[in-house]
């Protein structure tokens, strides 16, 4: 079995076995983990799993990982990504062994890196808040690394989210935020886009229509996005004339305070995710 100095990606943690061990293998770390191996930043054989449930441990299998239980888990890994649920982490933390030196990578949402340091008694924490889009391999991570972190740590953690899309670095102070942003913001575009194939029902589309159009909407939007050529207010501006049918439907969203209600949608999440926070330092 190689061990992790022996491998080009690890230089942290010597005399671990494996590059990375996983903590939790649900939706989140299951997509990080083959989007490594997609792209061949990691090998199957470099990564050691522990899941709670028997399915999500067949899961790590068929992917060709090392099954291990949780103690193994806690000291295998030159680097540890931490993706149980949040809730779930004060229970376990002090049954975990994990060496100091470990490259300890937390997804968990409001856990801070002072909390799991703490917990886990480690020299570094680095804290990441990526999205469900890692499924696809078009994420965007926040990343919040402390100045004590080593390069080689730092550098591994931006590799491991590259993986599966963008990675942006900010201040721990920002992930609220973000979180409220583009952790959570997924799920009020799908909410959108779900009204959006509803009212085109309702209007008489059939329903494959309904989706098609709707996906394709946000494709496009997307895609305008992502070329940066245009704002969206911009872009929005150009497809809205005067006393045609988008300022028709504008009209109704802006009576219904359409854009505040995000704000404070936002806010809320925001607000619920400094509560977790709280509840775990
Ligand atoms: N999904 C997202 O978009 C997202 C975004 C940013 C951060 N996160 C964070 O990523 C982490 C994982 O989220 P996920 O979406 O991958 O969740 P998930 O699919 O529900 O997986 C969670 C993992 O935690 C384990 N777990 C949950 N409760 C447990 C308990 N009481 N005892 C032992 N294990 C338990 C699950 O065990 P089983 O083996 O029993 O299923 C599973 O392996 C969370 O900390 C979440 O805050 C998620």
């Amino acid at each position: 079995m190689p061990t992790a100095s022996q491998h080009p990606h690890s230089s942290v943690g010597d005399g671990a076995e494996y590059t990375l061990a996983v903590l939790g293998f649900g939706k989140l770390a299951s997509a990080i983990v083959s989007g490594c191996i997609t792209t061949g930043f990691l090998k199957a054989s470099d990564v050691a799993v522990w899941a709670r449930s028997d399915a999500r441990m067949a899961q790590a299998h068929a992917l060709g990982l090392k099954l291990v239980d949780m103690n193994t888990c806690a000291h295998s890994g030159a680097a540890l990504l931490l993706s149980i649920k949040p809730q779930f982490f004060s229970e376990i933390a002090p049954q975990l062994c994990v060496p100091a030196n470990t490259n300890v990578i937390s997804v968990m949402a409001g856990w801070t890196t002072e909390g799991i340091q703490a917990r886990l008694k480690v020299n570094h924490v680095i804290r990441a808040m990526p999205n469900v889009a890692a499924q696809v391999r078009a994420a965007v991570t926040a990343l919040s690394i402390t100045k004590e972190c080593p390069i080689t740590a730092r550098e591994f953690a931006i590799k491991l989210f590259t993986c599966v899309g963008r990675v942006e670095q900010l201040h721990e102070s920002h992930l609220d935020a973000v979180t409220a942003i583009s952790g959570s913001g997924i799920a009020y575009l799908c909410l959108f886009m779900e009204s959006l194939e509803r009212a085109a029902i309702q209007l008489g589309l059939p329903h494959e229509v309904a989706r098609s159009l709707t996906n394709d909407v946000l494709h496009g939007v997307a895609a305008s996005a992502s070329a940066g050529t245009l704002d969206m207010a911009t872009l929005r501006a150009s497809v809205t004339s005067p006393h045609g049918t988008t300022a028709a439907a504008l009209a109704v969203l802006n009576e219904g305070e359409f854009s505040q209600l995000i704000t404070r949608a936002a806010q809320a999440a925001k607000n619920r995710a400094v509560e977790l926070g709280q509840t775990h330092t």
